[in-house]
Order: structure tokens, then C-alpha cells, then sequence
């Protein structure tokens, strides 16, 4: 990954290949944002009427780069636009830094170093550029061979170095060292996502899940599939059977010895869904390798708890199967018992997330942890309903869902609460079974949360984010998301962790 560093140079004697400036939409035209001082007086002071010569305008995103003027040491300067000035008094806001830093560095591909001269008033400011920076230099090229033209392998950017960062201070090394163990994690789950599932199946994935404990010093627990079978899994066992690579449940946890709460996350990892015998038809199958994305963020941020010695126990379940339909199969119709003892009608094998997640919902509720939370690519329903950017919040219990939301607002990540209407639940009455895997179409994503609710030990807060629709970016990338896996509601979980250890919830 590109490597971080903060550094007091000013942005006129940074050595590097190029030095980033912020500009913004202000009511006359481009402003040149703080930070970008000295390189505004190379220019004469005239940066911003430069600037709009080359047609620059200051919106979000947009990206200029020129040769230096005389007195700067980075022979470029790259211009990236903030979006709207902020008005006079107010900062930059955090998401607009760490989305400019991140086109930024995606323009710097291919570059071995550039300073980052964006304003950073505090070290939240300078963590969100670090953390901008590092997740727009990702790029997956682990399948691209060295060859010219647009597929070869392009190296990311080698090294960002913030400046105007107090490199001394310790709320500034704090802030940057957490950003980059953060980072860290975000891209590991991006990799995991975007790792086809030739080369990811539930096996391969607990393996990555073991030698990552081996590491980082977590407890890891696999069951196989013999285990799973013995101990009645019937949820996971029922998705996985059509499979070749048959399911696994692991149980990775980061225990602190002074921790006094425990917080369990439960991950979809669906490492393909195929939709099994009620298959998906050609056309909403080619991204199901993303249907692991709930477990690969589970993942991440139970790592990234350990690597940051957060005072709390968290403990990350991953339901792991493959959706394959073949003769050995659940056939719709057929009836599952579950881990909790429910049976379950199958109606549809298409909705096996809910049948994986109830599994580990019910075996995260025996440890009675302080609250339960799921992330999971579970329904189409959540995507028609908040598109591409937002996730889902449903949750048993109204404040910890508000808490959720707020919690993701604030780390840049965009979210929406959504209801738990109980008339839904009769929809997914079974003639022959306690409940069935599939009700009513209209509320698809709400219904789905419903069925999950009835897994969840009594007395537990628990929430659910539908990830669906933000976990994999098909479009161009933008800010710091890249096309791909993105990573996906691990910051909201880490902040969660955070926020437990702090004893600010609950
Ligand atoms: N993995 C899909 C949901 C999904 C859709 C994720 C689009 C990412 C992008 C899930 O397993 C699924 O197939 N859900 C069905 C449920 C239905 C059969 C009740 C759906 O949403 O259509
Ligand atoms: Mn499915
Ligand atoms: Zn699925």
C-alpha cells in the first residue's frame, strides 16, 4: 500500500514528484483553500486566476494539474477541487478532504511521492486526507499481467506525505497511525471483494481469516463443515450443500483485558451467489463475487480493532458458503431446521443470506454480547430503494439504529434508517414450516430484516446493515472509491468499536 508519512516541510520545499492544493467553489470563482499559501505566492498570488484559466472551477472532484512556478521544489502542482467553499468561519468538512485527497491520489498513479498541502486545521482533518489519500491510490491488480495499453498494472501512488500536519503532535501521529491502520483493513477488504471466486471460497477465506489472527494476535475458531453438520447448522449447511467448497462459520475475536463491553458483528460471506436452483439469470450474476462483502468488512474491522488495541471485546462471526445449484442442492421447498431449532421453508434459494446470517445471529446471541450488529449484501429491495451510496439501518432497538446512523455520518460513510413494520412478518407465514425464507416482494429489503430479527437472542440490540447497494462500485471511480469492492461500512463499524470502548453507547 502507499506508504504515509506527515511531514513539516511547507508546500513550497516538500521534495516530491507533485504537491496537491485544494480549490473551491466560492460566490466570485475559484478559492484557493489554506494550506496551499506558499504555492499560491510561487504563482504570485495569481493561483486562482490560473486556475480558472485552465478551466478550473473548484467542484468536488475535478482535478488540474501544472507545471510549478519558480520557488517550489515539486516540480507539479495538482489542483483538486473541494467542492463549495465552506461558509466564512467554517472548516472544510472531513468527507469533502478525504474525497478531494482521494481523487488526488488516484490522479497520482504512477508517482512515487506527493505532499499534501489541503487544510488540515485539526488531526481529524489530517486523519480524513490520510485516510482519502490511501484508499484513492488502491487499485486490485493481482490479475493484470505486465503488458502496455489500458490493462497494464499501473503502480499506485508510492508515498503521501501530509503537510501542515504537526507531525510531533501526539493527536496528529495518533490520528495518522490509526488512518493508516484503517486504511490497511479497508483495502484488505477490497481485495477479499474483489478476488474472483475461483480463488475465494469459504475455505480459502477462513484461511486469510487465520493467518491475519496469526498476525495481528486474535483468537480464531473454524468450524469445517463436519462441525457445522454436528452442531445443526442447517442455514449454513442448507446453502452451502450445493457447493463443491462446502461452508464454514469462523469466529474471530480481539479481547482487551480491561474491556467491560462486547460487541459481535456477523458477516454475510456469500463467496458466490449464483441464486442456486432458483438461479439469478445472466445479467445479476457477473458481481455476486461481492456477496461476501458483509464478512470481509466483519473482518476488517475486527482486525483493525486489535491493531488499534481498542478497550472492548470484539468478536466477528463469518457466515461462509457458496450458492451453487447441483443435485445436491436445496430445492425450493424443501424445509431446513436451523441452529436455533426453527425450521425454515425454503421458497426461494436465492435468499440464502438470511439463511447463513440466522445461523450466526443465534450462535453470536449464546455468548450474550453487549449488542449484536450484521453487515450483509442481502437484498435488491435496499438498493431500488436508497441506490448506490447508502446502506440500510434496521435494528430491534430505534436509539442504537439512530446512534448507527450518526455514528456513520460522521466517518464519511452514507447510510439511511429504514423501518421494521410487523404486518411484513405474516407474509413469510409457511404452511409447513415455523417460518419461510421469502414474503412479500414490496419491502423486500424490510422483510429480509424481519426474518433476521426472529435469530436474535431475546433481550439483545441488535442491527442490521443492508450493504447491497454500496459494497461494489460498477460505475467510474469517484473521490476515494474505486470501481470494485469499496470496504463498505467498516469505518462505521470501527467508530462503533470505538464508541463501545468509550462507553458512549448503551
Ligand atoms: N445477494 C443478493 C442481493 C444482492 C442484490 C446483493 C444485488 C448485491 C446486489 C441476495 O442473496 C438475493 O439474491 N436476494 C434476493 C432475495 C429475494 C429472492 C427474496 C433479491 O434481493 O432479489
Ligand atoms: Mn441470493
Ligand atoms: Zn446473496
Amino acid at each position: 500500500m502507499t506508504a504515509l508519512t506527515l511531514s513539516t516541510s511547507s508546500a513550497a520545499t516538500v521534495r516530491a514528484d507533485a504537491v496537491v492544493v485544494g480549490v473551491a467553489k466560492g460566490a466570485k470563482g475559484v478559492v484557493v483553500a489554506p494550506g496551499a499559501e506558499a504555492v499560491d505566492k510561487a504563482f504570485g498570488g495569481k493561483l486562482a486566476a490560473v486556475l480558472e484559466t485552465l478551466g478550473a472551477s473548484g467542484a468536488e472532484g475535478e482535478v488540474t494539474k501544472l507545471p510549478a512556478a519558480d520557488g517550489l521544489k515539486a516540480p507539479v502542482v495538482l489542483a483538486v477541487g473541494l467542492g463549495d467553499a465552506p461558509a466564512k468561519g467554517d472548516g472544510y468538512d472531513n468527507e469533502a478532504l478525504r474525497r478531494a485527497a482521494g481523487s488526488a491520489a488516484r490522479a497520482l498513479s504512477g508517482t512515487k511521492k506527493a505532499g499534501f498541502a489541503l487544510p488540515v486545521e485539526d488531526a481529524e482533518a489530517a486523519a480524513a486526507v490520510s485516510e482519502g489519500a490511501l484508499l484513492g491510490a488502491y487499485a486490485f491488480t493481482t490479475y493484470r499481467s505486465n503488458g502496455n495499453g489500458k490493462n497494464a498494472k499501473s503502480a499506485p501512488l508510492g508515498e503521501a506525505t501530509i503537510l501542515g500536519g504537526k507531525p510531533r503532535d501526539k493527536e496528529f501521529k495518533a490520528a495518522a497511525e490509526r488512518s493508516v491502520a484503517l486504511a490497511e483493513e479497508i483495502n484488505r477488504a477490497r481485495d477479499l471483494i474483489n478476488t474472483p471466486s475461483n480463488d475465494l471460497d469459504p475455505k480459502s477465506f477462513a484461511a486469510h481469516a487465520q493467518a491475519a489472527a496469526k498476525e495481528f494476535g486474535l483468537k480464531v475458531e473454524v468450524l469445517d463443515e463436519k462441525a457445522l453438520k454436528k452442531g445443526g447448522y442447517g442455514g449454513l449447511m442448507g446453502v452451502g450443500q450445493g457447493s463443491e467448497t462446502p461452508p464454514r462459520l469462523v469466529r474471530i475475536a480481539h479481547t482487551h483485558p480491561k474491556a467491560d463491553r462486547t460487541l459481535a458483528l456477523v458477516g454475510k460471506g456469500i463467496t458466490y451467489d449464483s441464486g442456486g436452483i432458483s438461479l439469478k439469470p445472466a445479467g445479476h450474476n457477473e458481481t455476486m463475487k461481492c456477496d461476501m462483502s458483509g464478512a470481509a468488512a466483519v473482518f476488517a474491522a475486527v482486525v483493525a480493532a486489535a491493531r488499534l488495541g481498542l478497550q472492548v471485546n470484539v468478536t466477528g462471526w463469518l457466515a461462509l458458503a457458496e450458492n451453487m445449484p447441483s443435485g445436491s442442492a436445496t430445492r425450493p421447498g424443501d424445509v431446513l431446521t436451523m441452529y436455533s431449532g426453527k425450521t425454515v421453508e425454503v421458497l426461494n434459494t436465492d435468499a440464502e443470506g438470511r439463511l447463513v446470517l440466522a445461523d450466526a445471529l443465534t450462535r453470536a446471541s449464546e455468548e450474550t454480547p453487549d449488542a449484536i450488529v450484521d453487515v450483509a449484501t442481502l437484498t435488491g429491495a435496499m438498493v431500488l430503494a436508497l441506490g448506490h451510496r447508502h446502506f440500510g439501518i434496521m435494528s430491534n432497538d430505534d436509539a442504537f439504529r439512530t446512534s448507527i446512523h450518526e455514528i456513520a455520518e460522521e466517518v464519511g460513510e452514507q447510510s439511511w434508517p429504514m423501518p421494521m413494520p410487523v404486518h411484513l412478518r405474516k407474509g413469510m407465514d409457511s404452511p409447513v414450516a415455523d417460518i419461510a425464507n421469502m414474503g412479500e416482494r414490496m419491502g423486500g429489503g424490510l422483510v429480509a430484516g424481519l426474518f433476521l430479527k426472529e435469530f436474535v437472542g431475546e433481550g439483545i440490540t441488535w442491527a442490521h446493515l443492508d450493504i447491497a447497494g454500496p459494497a461494489f462500485h460498477e460505475g467510474a471511480p469517484w473521490g476515494y472509491t474505486p470501481k470494485g469492492g469499496t470496504g463498505s461500512a467498516v469505518r462505521t463499524l470501527v467508530r462503533l468499536a470505538e464508541r463501545t470502548a468509550a462507553g458512549d453507547l448503551g
